[in-house]
């Protein structure tokens, strides 16, 4: 009798146990398929509707070279903060299963604006696909459930042409550095304003938000953020880039930036290039080391140059040259032998 007991009690234990497992397969199985969701969510964006009101509200998009990307790697990844401004922070940070080093901004909630918005996706779709040799390429975007946003781009191990101009190195001043420098932000802008489905206004264009390589080739990043941000932090940005000479004179608004506008900036960089930035303090139109450290130049290049970069910087936008026009002078100095 007794063993009788021991038995059905064995039993009816092992068979809870076995309810158990089986219980927590199909919690498991359960969630495995709304991963799955997601992803198809994510796939098909282009319904967007369908994307932005699955019940998760999380969403992930990826874009050429981050097709690997999972919300866990971006989530999860140890991050070390590189960046901080009054709209978000940048980390660079491994990404623990492929090992990839990238970078993730992170965009404040209040600052931006509502995720639930076509054309939000819009934009994202539109900066998403912008790949240019010169450019900073967007390779994912994850949208949290809190409103939280974070961009991931590639990291770049190089300095900023801010640092590079500071440093008045000899590298600074060879004049091939920087003709080059100034030739791949034309071709940059010119990408984004003529070579993109939709036309994109860098909006933030400084020397800072520029990345040299080794051999000097520049990349720019920061391109449309502000279609992303709400009025406030727009207007923010645009504060700093007038406080640091940036900003062309006939904007008030961030939601006025245009072509033209991303023209004076490039202009104010390219006098930054051949004044060295610290010397316009000194009254010095440029930098006198340009002239005796490049052999065979001779000052009408530099002049040229001047005379371009401040035809970027004129004071009414319809005179501006348009990205094309800039390239094709610069060619012409690149040319001209004397
Ligand atoms: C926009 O962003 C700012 C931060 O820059 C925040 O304080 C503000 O509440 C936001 N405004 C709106 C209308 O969402
Ligand atoms: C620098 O960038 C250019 C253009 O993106 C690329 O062709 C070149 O290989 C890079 N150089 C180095 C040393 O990474
Ligand atoms: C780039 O510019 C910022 C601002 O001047 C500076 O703090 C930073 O150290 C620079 N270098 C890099 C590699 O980002």
């Amino acid at each position: 009798m007794r063993k009788d007991h021991l038995l059905t009690l064995l039993l009816g234990v092992s068979i809870s146990a076995l309810l158990i497992i089986i219980f927590f397969i199909f919690l498991f199985r359960r969630k495995e398929s709304s991963t799955e969701q997601e992803q198809y969510d994510v796939e098909s964006l282009d319904h967007t509707k369908h994307a932005f009101s699955s019940k998760t509200e999380e969403l992930l998009v990826t874009f050429q070279g981050g097709e690997d990307l999972t919300i866990c790697d971006i989530l999860d990844a140890p991050g070390e903060v590189i960046g901080k401004s009054s709209y978000g922070t940048l980390y660079k940070a491994s990404l623990q299963r492929s090992g990839k080093v990238r970078v993730l901004r992170f965009l404040r909630p209040v600052c931006t604006v509502r995720c639930d918005a076509k054309e939000f996706n819009d934009v994202i779709q539109t900066l998403g696909f912008v790949r240019h040799e010169n450019l900073v390429p967007l390779l994912g975007f994850y949208g949290g459930n809190r409103g939280e946003k974070l961009m991931v781009h590639p990291f770049f191990s190089s300095g900023n042409l801010s640092d590079f101009i500071k440093s008045g190195g000899d590298e600074s001043i060879k004049w091939s550095n920087i003709l080059s420098i100034t030739t791949g932000i034309s071709k940059a802008l010119d990408h984004l304003h003529t070579g993109t489905q939709k036309p994109i206004v860098h909006g933030n264009l400084k020397s800072k938000n520029i990345l040299l390589n080794s051999s000097f080739e520049p990349r720019i990043s920061d391109y449309g953020l502000h279609l992303l941000l709400n009025q406030t932090a727009g207007q923010e940005i645009l504060d700093v880039s007038a406080a640091e000479g940036y900003k062309a004179p006939e904007l008030v608004n961030m939601k006025e930036v245009c072509k033209e506008s991303d023209v004076y900036s490039l202009g104010v960089i390219m006098l930054e290039l051949v004044s060295g930035k610290e010397a316009i303090l000194d009254h010095k139109l440029y930098r006198p080391e340009i002239l005796t450290s490049n052999d065979d130049l001779r000052e009408e290049r530099v002049l040229k140059y001047f005379q371009l970069a401040m035809s970027c910087c004129s004071p009414s936008p319809s005179l501006r040259p348009n990205m094309k026009q800039v390239l094709s002078k610069l060619q012409d100095i690149y040319s001209s032998r004397r």
